[in-house]
C-alpha cells in the first residue's frame, strides 16, 4: 500500500478499532487458554475480554508456521477492513538453533558472528511466521547481580553501539518488504534497565541526564541509525519517572531528538505497572501518561483498550495521538508487506527444512567456538592426546547449556560437553557428575573422587543453572554455588592439575575455583553447538580468542567495577599499601579480578614499538598510532588488539580509559604484524555540563595492548 492508502485506511476505522490496534496479548489468550505462571494473571483479573483478544492487532510468543497461519487466516476472516496481525517473539540469541547468550557473543568481539547469529535467528522464526524480533538488548551493564547482564554485550558504550548495529543489520536485512527471511528488530529497553539499582531486576533507575547520554543511550541510538524498526520501553524509573510514562525520554529524546518514527511498545504490563510504581492512580491514568509520554503498544494489560476513548471522549486526550500510534502500527504492518501477504514468510516446508539445519548449526558451533574465553592457564591446556582425563562436574554430561530466552530451542538438541569431548579425545575419558548445580550426594562425591583417583588431569564442568541469570534472575552471592565449591575443594586435595570450564549467565565472583585451578575457560551459556566448541577448545583443535567485555570482580563487594571509571582526587598508588586517605578498601584491590578486554589464547602475542604519528591533532588533521604485534607462541591465534584513550583534562572529568578502537588479528607462529589505528577529533567528543557534545583541546594519552590493563602508552595534544 502506498501512504495514501494507509491514511485512508485510517480514516476509515472507529474509535475502538483503532484502540485494538494499540494492544498486544500472548498467544495463549487467542487460543483460549490462560497465559501460565505470567505476571499478568487469567484474562478476568487482568480485565480482558474475549472481545478485545479477537481485536487485538498484535500477538506475543506464538510461533510455527501452522499455528500462525491459522490464526492469522481466522483474524483475516473476522477483520472488517482487512488489517492483518504482527507476530511478535523474544528471538533473543536464536529461534530454534540456539546461539551463545549474547554476553558470550559479545566476548568474540566480531560483529559478523553477531550478524550471522541474528540473519540465521530471523530466517528460522520467519519461517516459522514472526515479524518482529524483542531484540537487541543493548543496555549498558556494570553489575553482575544482574541476572539480565546475560542479553546484552557488556560495559562499554562503544562496542555495544556496534554490536547493536551488528544484530540490527542481520535481524533486518536491508529491505524487509521483499525479504522474507528477516524480521523487524525492536531495541531494548529504552532507557537504562542495566542501572536498575544494587542489581536487582525492575529496580529504581537514577542517574543525571549527562551520565545517561554519555554511556546508556548511545547504543540504543546506533540501534536506531541502523534502521531499527522498533523500540520497547523499559521497565525502571528514569528520574523519578517510569520509562513507560516518561515523555522526556519517549517524546523528547526519541521522537523529538532523534526523529524516530517506528513503533513505541510497552514492556510487559509496564503501563499498569505505574500504579505499583506510584506513578499513576489507576489504569486510566496509567493510559494517560504512556500515550501521552508516546507508547504505541500496549503490552499485556488492557488500558489503553479500556480507557483512551472515554480520555478522548473527555477531551483529556487529543484523537491525534491515537491516529499518530495507529499510523505507525499500520505502517509497520505496511513495511512487513503484511497488507499484500498477511502469512508473510509462514511456510511449513521451508521451516521443516531450515530449523537447526546443519548450516545453521555450523555458525552456532563457530559462534560458541569464537565466543570461549580463556580465563588462566598454566599450561594444562590444550589437554594432552595421551591424558587420563577425569570430567567432573555438574555441567559434565548436562544440556542445560543454552542459557535463559533460549526461545523454542530444546535443551534435547545441544550438544552436551561430556560426549562431545569423548568424541574427539583419543586419551581415556571418564564422566562424573560429582554433584548437582546446587545439592551434593556422598555418592556422587564418592564416584568423582574415584574417577579422579585414575586420571592425570581433572576438568572440572561447573557453573549456574540457566535460571540463575536471564529476567528475573537476580542475585547478591555470585559465587558459584556451595556444592560445587566443595566438590572443587575435595578434588583439589588429590593434587593433580585441575582446569575449570563454566557454563554461566554473567560475570562470576571467583573465589573458590580461579587460585585452585591450573587452568580456567569461561564458556558462558554457549548454545546448541556449545559442548562440541568446548571440546574442541579443551583438546587445543581451536584456539580460544574470546575476549572479556564485562570486569570479573574480585568479590561482589566490589560492584560496580568497571574499566572505564574515573580517577578520584585520590587514587591509590598500588606501591604505597599503606596510605589510608586514598579511594581503595582496605580489604580488596581496588581492580577488578579479571579487567574489560582480558582473555588468553594458547600461543602469545608481544606488542611493541607504539608510535604515533604526530604529537599533535586537528579535527582537521587525525593521526595514527601503530603498534606491531608478533605471535611469539607455537601456534597459530587471533588476537584482539585495543586501543583506548584518556582524555587527561576535561570540562567534566574523563574515564581513566576508553575503548575507541580494536582490530581481530589472525598470526601464524613468529608472524609479526603492524596495526594502524586512526584518530580523529570526532572519537574525542564527550558530554558536557552542558550537555553539548565536542572535543576539548589539549592532552590525551593513548593505550594498545591485548586489554585494557596491559597496555603500551603514547600521547597527543588536540588542538
Ligand atoms: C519482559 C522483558 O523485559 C522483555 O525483554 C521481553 O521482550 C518481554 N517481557 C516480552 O516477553
Amino acid at each position: 500500500m502506498d501512504q495514501k492508502q494507509i491514511a485512508g485506511l485510517l480514516n476509515e476505522m472507529t474509535l475502538e478499532e483503532k484502540v485494538a490496534q494499540l494492544l498486544q496479548l500472548t498467544a495463549h489468550l487467542h487460543e483460549g487458554a490462560e497465559d501460565k505462571g505470567q505476571i499478568t494473571g487469567p484474562k478476568e483479573e487482568m480485565g480482558v475480554t474475549a472481545e478485545m483478544v479477537n481485536a487485538s492487532g498484535s500477538v506475543l510468543g506464538l510461533s510455527g508456521a501452522a499455528s500462525i497461519i491459522a490464526l492469522q487466516k481466522s483474524y483475516m476472516e473476522k477483520s472488517r477492513l482487512g488489517i492483518p496481525l504482527l507476530f511478535m517473539a523474544d528471538v533473543i540469541h536464536g529461534f530454534k538453533t540456539i546461539f551463545p547468550i549474547p554476553l558470550a557473543l559479545g566476548c568474540s568481539w566480531d560483529l559478523g558472528v553477531a550478524e550471522k547469529s541474528a540473519e540465521i535467528a530471523a530466517k528460522e522464526s520467519a519461517v516459522s511466521g514472526i515479524h518482529v524480533t524483542f531484540a537487541p538488548m543493548v543496555d549498558l551493564v556494570r553489575d553482575p547481580r544482574w541476572g539480565r547482564v546475560m542479553e546484552t554485550t557488556g560495559e562499554d558504550p562503544y562496542l555495544n553501539s556496534l554490536f547493536a548495529r551488528a544484530f540490527v543489520r542481520g535481524y533486518q536485512g536491508s529491505n524487509l518488504a521483499e525479504d522474507k527471511d528477516r524480521l523487524a528488530a525492536c531495541v531494548k529497553h529504552f532507557a537504562a534497565y542495566g542501572a536498575a539499582e544494587g542489581g536487582r531486576d525492575y529496580n529504581t533507575v537514577d542517574m543525571s541526564e549527562r551520565q545517561l547520554r554519555e554511556y546508556y543511550l548511545p547504543a540504543y541510538k546506533a540501534a536506531l541509525e541502523e534502521g531499527c524498526e522498533m523500540v520497547m520501553a523499559s521497565f525502571n524509573t528514569v528520574d523519578g519517572i517510569p520509562a513507560s510514562g516518561n515523555e522526556k525520554l519517549m517524546r523528547g529524546i526519541l521522537r523529538d531528538e532523534w526523529n524516530f518514527d517506528g513503533v513505541l511498545i510497552s514492556d510487559w504490563a509496564s503501563i499498569r505497572e505505574m500504579i505499583a510504581h506510584g506513578a499513576a492512580e489507576d489504569d486510566c491514568e496509567a493510559a494517560y501518561r504512556a500515550i501521552r509520554a508516546g507508547v504505541d503498544i500496549e503490552m499485556m494489560t488492557p488500558c489503553y483498550v479500556r480507557h483512551l476513548p472515554q480520555l478522548i471522549e473527555s477531551g483529556r486526550v487529543d484523537e491525534e495521538l491515537i491516529d499518530e500510534a495507529v499510523l505507525r502500527v499500520l505502517q509497520l504492518k505496511n513495511k512487513l508487506g503484511l497488507f499484500e501477504n498477511p502469512l508473510r514468510g509462514a511456510d511449513p516446508n521451508r521451516e521443516r527444512e531450515l530449523l537447526l539445519c546443519r548450516e545453521h548449526r555450523k555458525a552456532a558451533y563457530e559462534a560458541a567456538a569464537k565466543s570461549c574465553v580463556l580465563l588462566k592457564n598454566n599450561g594444562v591446556l590444550p589437554l594432552k592426546p595421551e591424558s587420563r582425563v577425569a570430567l567432573i562436574g555438574p555441567f559434565a554430561d548436562h544440556e542445560d547449556i543454552l542459557g535463559w530466552w533460549s526461545c523454542v530451542g530444546e535443551k534435547e538438541d545441544a550438544v552436551k560437553l561430556g560426549p562431545a569431548l569423548q568424541e574427539r579425545f583419543t586419551g581415556k575419558l571418564s564422566v562424573t557428575a560429582g554433584c548437582g548445580i546446587d545439592s551434593m550426594t556422598a555418592e556422587q562425591l564418592e564416584a568423582a573422587t574415584a574417577a579422579a583417583r585414575e586420571a592425570d588431569v581433572l576438568v572440572l564442568a561447573l557453573g549456574e543453572a540457566s535460571d540463575m541469570s536471564g529476567e528475573g534472575g537476580s542475585r547478591t552471592d555470585i559465587t558459584l554455588p556451595e556444592a560445587q565449591l566443595e566438590l572443587v575443594r575435595q578434588l583439589k586435595r588429590l593434587g593433580k592439575p585441575m582446569a575449570a570450564v563454566i557454563f554461566n549467565g554473567r560475570p562470576l565472583d571467583l573465589n573458590g575455583l580461579f587460585d585452585e585451578s591450573d587452568a580456567v575457560l569461561e564458556a558462558w551459556f554457549p548454545g546448541t553447538e556449545g559442548g562440541a566448541a568446548v571440546a574442541d577448545i579443551l583438546t587445543g583443535s581451536v584456539n580460544p580468542s574470546g575476549r572479556l567485555t564485562m570486569s570479573f570482580p574480585q568479590s561482589v563487594g566490589q560492584v560496580p567495577v568497571y574499566y572505564n571509571a574515573f580517577n578520584t582526587g585520590r587514587p591509590m598508588d598500588p606501591s604505597k599499601t599503606g596510605e589510608r586517605y586514598v579511594s581503595k578498601y582496605i580489604d580488596s584491590p581496588n581492580e577488578p579480578l579479571l579487567p574489560f578486554g582480558y582473555g588468553l589464547s594458547y600461543t602469545t602475542f608481544d606488542y611493541s614499538g607504539l608510535t604515533v604519528s604526530s604529537d599533535e591533532m586537528s579535527a582537521e588533521q587525525p593521526l595514527t598510532v601503530n603498534v606491531t604485534v608478533t605471535n611469539t607462541g607455537a601456534r597459530a591465534g587471533v588476537e584482539t588488539v585495543q586501543l583506548y584513550i584518556r582524555d587527561a583534562v576535561g570540562e567534566v572529568v574523563r574515564p581513566l580509559r576508553e575503548l575507541k578502537a580494536f582490530e581481530r588479528i589472525d598470526l601464524q607462529p613468529g608472524e609479526c604484524r603492524t596495526v594502524t589505528f586512526t584518530i580523529t577529533e570526532e572519537q574525542l567528543r564527550y558530554h558536557h555540563s552542558d550537555l553539548s557534545f565536542a572535543s576539548d583541546p589539549g592532552l590525551f594519552q593513548v593505550f594498545v595492548g591485548p586489554n585494557s590493563r596491559d597496555t603500551l602508552e603514547g600521547a597527543f595534544r588536540l588542538i
